[in-house]
């Protein structure tokens, strides 16, 4: 198997079937599902104005220190995150932490996909078994709603695994906020083993929107180096493989309501190509593509097969995104086929 992971993150890899979690073995975190994506932006007013007029997610609150904005659906305090692209210069939170170094988001596409576990035990629990293995890990950070752990995978995408620290999230983020983020210490006290998660949310709708979300639900990774890549998401990130085709991997969290969170294909160009938002039935798409008819707005794509019915946008930088209804079944992706990352 080919695999760009140190020796002892392989090692640890290649333990990650074996049954019990323990300290150098995998699977390391337990995710419930994809909690949002962020993305880099050129002009965070034009793709305000693009994913909350045209898409419907409703923003929730803004850090204009970070130069950054968050929208949503209201599962979690935010489904899209957006930060204006750094143009090489260090962006700093709480307490003189840098957090946004100048040598990342240098031009707009993804800054990273989170994921949210059960709670702060697990997340410490696999942060300390991280160490223990010799995974390279990346800042861990107090969000004032979340403790967070970041990691690249091997293509150097950014994932963030965390935990919600605040169940009513809204009674902390609401409208413009001060700095949000310093450094977290995962070692400083006993974490909580309550989950705090809101499994009860009040959802947000757009008036006036052209499509209504009900929730993002997964992205889609494209990667040239496929076993490395499904290697990190089953072992570190912890998700299982709910189907499989020769290019491509589907899989998923610990979630029920959501069959699956991110789609690996295999291709060239790697990295990430789209976020999907999941629509309430095919009535609610059809009443989309009409809005966006009127508002002369043409959908980069249009697909409808027995898996799914789905359109896709082009965000004000380029970004593609999927909206989209889920039907029975997965797509039949012939491997190496340019457009996989569409049909998936
Ligand atoms: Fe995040």
């Amino acid at each position: 198997m080919t695999s760009t992971l140190s020796p002892a993150v392989s090692s640890a890899v290649s333990a990650a079937s074996s049954a019990v979690p323990d300290a150098a073995h995998g699977p390391f975190f337990a995710p419930r599902r994809l909690g949002h994506v962020n993305l880099w932006v050129d002009d965070l007013g034009r793709s305000e104005a693009f994913y909350r007029d045209v898409c419907g997610l409703n923003i929730e609150f803004w850090e204009p220190d970070l130069q950054a904005t968050f929208l949503g659906t209201g599962h979690t305090p935010h489904d899209l995150g957006m930060m204006k692209t750094t143009g090489g210069v260090d962006r700093y939170g709480r307490n003189g932490l840098l957090q946004l170094p100048g040598t990342i988001g240098l031009a707009p596409g993804l800054n990273h996909l989170a994921w949210e576990l059960e709670n702060e035990a697990e997340l410490v629990d696999a942060w300390r078994r991280l160490k223990v293995a010799g995974v390279p890990l990346d800042l861990t950070v107090d969000h004032q709603v979340a403790h967070s752990v970041y990691v690249f995978d091997p293509d150097r995408n950014y994932n963030e695994f965390y935990c919600d620290t605040v169940k009513d999230w809204r009674t902390v983020l609401n409208g413009e906020m001060e700095l949000l983020t310093s450094v977290w210490d995962p070692a400083a006290q006993a974490p909580s083993a309550q989950g705090l998660y809101d499994d009860a949310p009040v959802l947000r709708h757009v008036e006036g929107a052209a499509v209504h979300p009900r929730r993002i639900t997964h992205a889609v990774l494209v990667t040239a180096q496929f076993d490395a890549m499904l290697d990190f998401y089953t072992c570190i990130g912890g998700l299982r493989v709910v189907h499989r085709e020769p290019g491509a991997a589907w899989l998923g969290a610990n979630h029920a309501g959501y069959p699956y969170n991110l789609v690996l294909v295999e291709g060239d160009m790697a990295g990430y190509h789209h976020a999907s938002f999941e629509l309430a039935d095919e009535a609610s798409l059809d009443a989309a593509l009409d809005a966006l008819r009127e508002r002369g707005i043409a959908p980069l794509r249009i697909v409808d097969m027995p898996g799914k019915r789905a359109f896709f946008l082009t965000d004000p930088d380029g970004q593609c995104s999927e909206w989209y209804v889920r039907r029975e079944g997965f797509a039949s992706v012939p491997r190496g086929a340019a457009d996989a990352p569409w049909l998936v």
